[in-house]
């Protein structure tokens, strides 16, 4: 049908192609032109099919910039699967009256359950407990082989006080925990004590970043950083891998000034085998895996596909973290 919109979804998406699916939703209700590629679509060819579209669902791995929207006359809304939007220029899609679309609410728990789980494996040296078996280097029981460090009990310092954080404090509460935390603003209801952040990194066991990626906290966990960190403690990020100083990283985790890190993401992604993040000590990492669960990623496929819609059919769903542009939309199409 010649008058449906034209939709670019630049992966398969989770929950099959069903008519109930999000694939099956979008197919229901669009001219759909899905990227199967497992690796995301080159950028000539992102650029090709944008010139075309009303819409994109977009993955984390795209950019979204001022060159590729100039490229898509047609764009109404750009709809990321992923609650972080640091791959969108969102100033430059309001001043085209472009919306822009995420998916919150639906992953707090299960990247809270990530953070967690890359806490304690860290904590307990898990990955290095289970080569050691694998590699035939479990000698006979020894009281002090393979000592971690105690959760239980422990401080556990929050930086970037949102909704995964929250849920990430809720599980440290269960394991008997103080939580502190450090935000720009104090948040009523989160379950910790706010401090500042010198505070918070003299007196946290473990420190837990979940702050988005911009201006202000790109690089933002730097040699100082670690510097004023307890030299027992360990640092687990679940955000994004820009707001760490990498090589300050590194050289912590070598030099001793702190005792373990446990990351999700990281610079690059995909990180190569031979990075030189992989030779440092005590570190636990995971192929950004936050939000993988088949039951998350379909929500959150469901809601980018409902946000989409949403703003194909004229509306401005919750999700739009623009709304303004709404108005430019309406009077310059
Ligand atoms: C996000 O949603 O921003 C995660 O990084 C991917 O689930």
């Amino acid at each position: 049908m010649a008058d449906r919109p034209r939709v670019f979804v630049s992966r398969v998406l989770p929950g099959g192609d069903s008519p109930d699916s999000p694939i099956g939703r979008l197919r229901a209700a669009t001219d759909l032109d899905l990227w199967d590629g497992g690796d995301p679509p080159p950028a000539e060819v992102l650029r090709e099919r944008l010139a075309q579209a009303d819409g994109v669902l977009t993955m984390l791995t795209e950019r979204i910039d001022v060159a590729l929207l100039d490229a898509a006359p047609h764009l109404r809304v750009v709809s990321n699967l992923a609650v972080g939007f640091d791959n969108i220029d969102v100033p430059a899609c309001t001043e085209r009256g472009v919306l822009v679309t995420n998916t919150p609410g639906v992953l707090d728990e299960t990247t809270a359950d990530m953070a967690f789980a890359l806490l304690l494996a860290a904590a307990r040296r898990l990955p290095e407990a289970e080569r050691a078996i694998r590699e035939g280097a479990w000698g006979q029981w020894h009281p002090t082989w393979m000592l971690g460090h105690q959760v239980t009990g422990a401080t556990l310092g929050i930086v970037g006080p949102g909704r995964i954080a929250s849920a990430v404090a809720r599980r440290a509460q269960g394991f008997g925990m103080k939580v502190l935390y450090h935000g720009r603003r104090e948040v009523p209801g989160f379950p910790g004590e706010r401090a500042t952040l010198p505070e918070l990194l003299a007196a946290s066991d473990f420190i837990s970043v979940h702050v988005p990626l911009n201006a202000e906290t790109a690089g933002m966990c730097n040699a100082d950083f670690f510097a004023a960190m307890k030299q027992s403690a360990i640092f687990v990020n679940t955000a994004r891998g820009p707001v760490v100083d990498q090589d300050a990283l590194i050289e912590a985790l070598r030099s001793g000034q702190i005792a373990g890190a446990a990351l999700d993401v990281m610079t690059p992604e995909p990180l190569p085998a031979d990075h030189p993040l992989l030779t440092a000590p005590h570190l636990v990492v995971a192929p950004h895996l936050g939000s993988a669960t088949e039951e998350t990623r379909a929500r959150m496929a469901h809601l980018a596909v409902s946000g989409l819609l949403g703003v194909l059919a004229g509306d401005t769903p919750a999700t739009v973290l623009n709304p303004e542009a709404a108005a430019i939309h309406r009077s310059a199409r």
